[in-house]
């Protein structure tokens, strides 16, 4: 899809003036030095900060010139890992709160080998997924809403063969509590988007708590609808204005809309999030009913989207797609004149991290100790004794189950 865009400046913008609220927001400029931190974007007023608070370890790299798509800054430098099988970010963050964690990666042949790197990413002691930026020129990124248990969160990158791995940015976007709730697990994005047949992008300031959204359109089968009036979306999800303003319906009036997808991996349990509002002007005589059905467990029957106000209908609970994919249709009813129409989804799979720590005492003992004495081994980064493989050189750790902290025992 459009998702190349994303680091790249499209159109034009007006340059924001004066920093906005961007409460809780960490944006690191990773690689950016920190004489030169840190710096409003120019496109939407963020502000970056170098990553060299974040981590002890790694080099600075800068993309080649003709490797350059026209970036914005905060991709055009990276820290790189040449040393060590794990070197790990440490941020500070709120106990309890559940973020968009956003990372991105762009290789930009800095060292000028022209050799796309493979490696593993984590975030605490839990692997998030694998980054293999072969055929990206314009770089690729990961996108998880994850709730942090505790005021400290590792975001690692690990070795895993003879390239070396690197890291452009790290994004973390605090959302509200009441919104994005799973039974259990954290939320890796499968897509965000709003229904238009333009194309775009749309972010902080727009959307509060920067959520990207791209454009996407089923050309054969959708019909545009738009507004230019001003849409109430006082709801929870706090949807921007300018994703709701636009809409599809099926270009068959009679026919039911459909989107469809493939959930990676193909059994995974899935979340979505569905935002309408009624951007057409209906005549007195004029309905527009549809039953949202997906799959066989979810049938929200009867909706009728609310005169452009803002309305989200989503799963409570986790559904799974069948094995031909996953399959959202909005059925018109008998009772309705008008075809259905949505106007932005986002859809996400479930990822269930153990989030088993190291005790937290042994940690801060352990960690004075590292202090105290300068040690300054490589691979003294992340959690002391997780993953098991990964654990500090030189330290002994007791694993009693899997439930159970590990705790360590000797240095
Ligand atoms: C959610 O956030 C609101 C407002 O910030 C706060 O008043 C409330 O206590 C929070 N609820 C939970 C369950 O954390
Ligand atoms: C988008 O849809 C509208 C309404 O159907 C149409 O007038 C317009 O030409 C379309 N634009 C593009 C780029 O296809
Ligand atoms: C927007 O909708 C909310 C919730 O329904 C309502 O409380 C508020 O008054 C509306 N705002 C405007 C400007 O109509
Ligand atoms: C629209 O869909 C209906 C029902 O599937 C079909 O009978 C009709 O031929 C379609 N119309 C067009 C113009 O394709
Ligand atoms: C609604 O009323 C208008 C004019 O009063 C008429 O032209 C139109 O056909 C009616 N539509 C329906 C679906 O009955
Ligand atoms: C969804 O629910 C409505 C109302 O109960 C029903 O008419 C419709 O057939 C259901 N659709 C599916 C696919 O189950
Ligand atoms: C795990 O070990 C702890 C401490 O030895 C024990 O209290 C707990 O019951 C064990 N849990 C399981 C699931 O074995």
């Amino acid at each position: 899809m459009t998702s190349r865009l994303w680091l790249v400046m499209i159109g034009t913008f007006a340059v924001i003036v004066g920093a906005q609220k961007q409460e809780g927001f960490i944006s690191l400029d990773c690689g950016l030095p920190s004489g030169e931190s840190p710096y409003d974007n120019q496109v939407n007023g963020l502000t970056f900060t170098s990553d060299s608070n974040f981590i002890q370890t790694g080099k600075i790299g800068e993309v080649q010139k003709d490797a350059d798509k026209g970036f914005l800054r905060q991709y055009t430098t990276m820290r790189y890992f040449p040393e060590g099988k794990r070197n790990c970010y440490s941020l500070d963050v709120k106990r309890g709160t559940n973020y968009l964690i956003i990372v991105t990666f762009v290789y930009g042949n800095y060292d000028g080998r022209n050799l796309e790197p493979n490696f593993d990413i984590y975030l605490g002691t839990d692997k998030w997924t694998r980054i293999d930026l072969e055929g990206t020129p314009y770089g690729t990124r990961q996108e998880i809403i994850h709730k942090v248990q505790t005021n400290s969160l590792d975001i690692c990158l690990v070795k895993t063969g003879i390239t070396v791995p690197l890291i452009s940015a790290i994004e973390l976007r605090p959302q509200r509590n009441d919104t994005y709730v799973t039974h259990s697990g954290s939320l890796r994005m499968s897509f965000r988007e709003y229904l238009t047949n333009t194309t775009g992008q749309i972010r902080y300031p727009d959307d509060i708590h920067d959520r990207v959204w791209f454009s996407w359109f089923d050309d054969p089968y959708y019909k545009e609808v738009t507004t230019s009036l001003s849409i109430n979306n006082s709801d929870t999800y706090d949807i921007p204005k300018t994703v709701l303003k636009s809409a599809a319906t099926p270009r068959n009036a009679t026919e039911p809309l459909f989107i469809n997808w493939t959930p990676r991996p193909s059994n995974a349990q899935v979340y979505f999030y569905l935002h309408f509002a009624e951007i057409q002007t209906l005549e007195a005589n004029e309905t527009r009913e549809f039953d949202i059905i997906f799959g066989e467990n979810f049938n929200h029957s009867g909706f009728r989207p609310l005169k452009l106000q803002l309305s989200t209908v989503y799963t409570d609970a986790p559904v799974q797609c069948d094995s031909g994919g996953c399959s959202l249709q909005l059925v018109r009813t008998s009772k309705s004149t008008l075809p259905p129409l949505i106007n932005a989804i986002e859809a996400y799979t479930v990822m269930e991290f153990s989030q088993l720590e190291t005790s937290l005492s042994d940690v801060s003992a352990i960690k004075n100790i590292k202090a105290t004495y300068q040690l300054s081994k490589i691979s003294w980064q992340g959690d002391p004794c997780l993953p098991q493989d990964l654990g500090w050189e030189n330290l002994r750790c007791t694993y009693a189950n899997v439930s159970t902290p590990p705790r360590i025992t000797s240095l």
